[in-house]
């Protein structure tokens, strides 16, 4: 009995040494290839390749550009998550230059960071009358001798800065009576609050 199921067992092993079909001519991704001019076996993506799942047809989404004009809009719901996360974010890329306030006070400012102009502070009037857009715009692009974060920050939390922005900027130009105002109450009390888990910080 015991020989007999030795037997089916090199049987069925046997049966899987084939080497025909995996030692045939192919090509590794990195290999050479003297078919092409270049020598090499993988071939270049077509300009305008985008990845499956990565084409980005929201213009306003991932530019903060709408028809040519910032958007004013972020384009999720403002929620206390969106906020703390913008919070978290800005405090890890922005206050070393623009200080926890967003005036422009960071170390590295205080410590002398001057190329041509100034770190940017946030609380003049043309940043408080600027669209939202355009926060999103310099985070993504930079700005005079500010450099880009997009290889660091992804859209949505872009979104989730420039909403806090927004909040510094309302919190250091508030007056007494903001506080029985509408719009502060139902900041307070957020009607679109997430479920739980949802939009948490990662
Ligand atoms: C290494 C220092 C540094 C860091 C870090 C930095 N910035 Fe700046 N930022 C600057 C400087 C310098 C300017 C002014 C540039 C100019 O006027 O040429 C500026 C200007 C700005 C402005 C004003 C643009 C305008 O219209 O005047 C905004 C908004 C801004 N930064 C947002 C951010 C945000 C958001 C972050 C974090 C994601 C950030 N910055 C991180 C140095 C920095």
């Amino acid at each position: 009995m015991k020989k007999l199921i030795w037997l089916m067992a090199s049987g069925v092993l046997l049966a899987g040494c084939h080497t025909d079909m995996w030692r045939q001519p192919k090509g590794e991704p990195l290999g050479e290839n003297e078919f092409f001019p270049d020598g090499q076996m993988s071939r270049p993506l077509l300009s305008g390749t985008i990845a499956r799942g990565h084409e980005r047809q929201d213009e306003a989404y991932y530019t903060g550009v709408s028809n040519g004009k910032w958007v004013d809009q972020l384009p999720m719901p403002l929620t206390k998550q969106l906020l703390k996360r913008g919070q978290e974010r800005y405090t890890v890329y922005c206050t070393p230059c623009h200080g926890e306030l967003g005036n422009g006070q960071g170390m590295i400012a205080v410590r002398g960071f001057k190329i041509k102009r100034p770190v940017g502070n946030y609380h003049t009037d043309r940043l408080r009358n600027m669209p939202l857009g355009h926060f999103y715009d310099v985070i993504t692009n930079g700005y005079g001798t500010m450099y880009s974060y997009a290889s660091r920050i992804v859209p949505e939390d872009r979104w989730a800065i420039v909403a806090y922005i927004r909040a510094l900027q309302l919190s250091q130009n508030a007056s007494p009576t903001d506080a029985d105002s509408q719009a502060l109450q139902d900041s307070l009390n957020p009607k679109t609050e997430p479920k739980s888990g949802e939009g948490e910080a990662h």
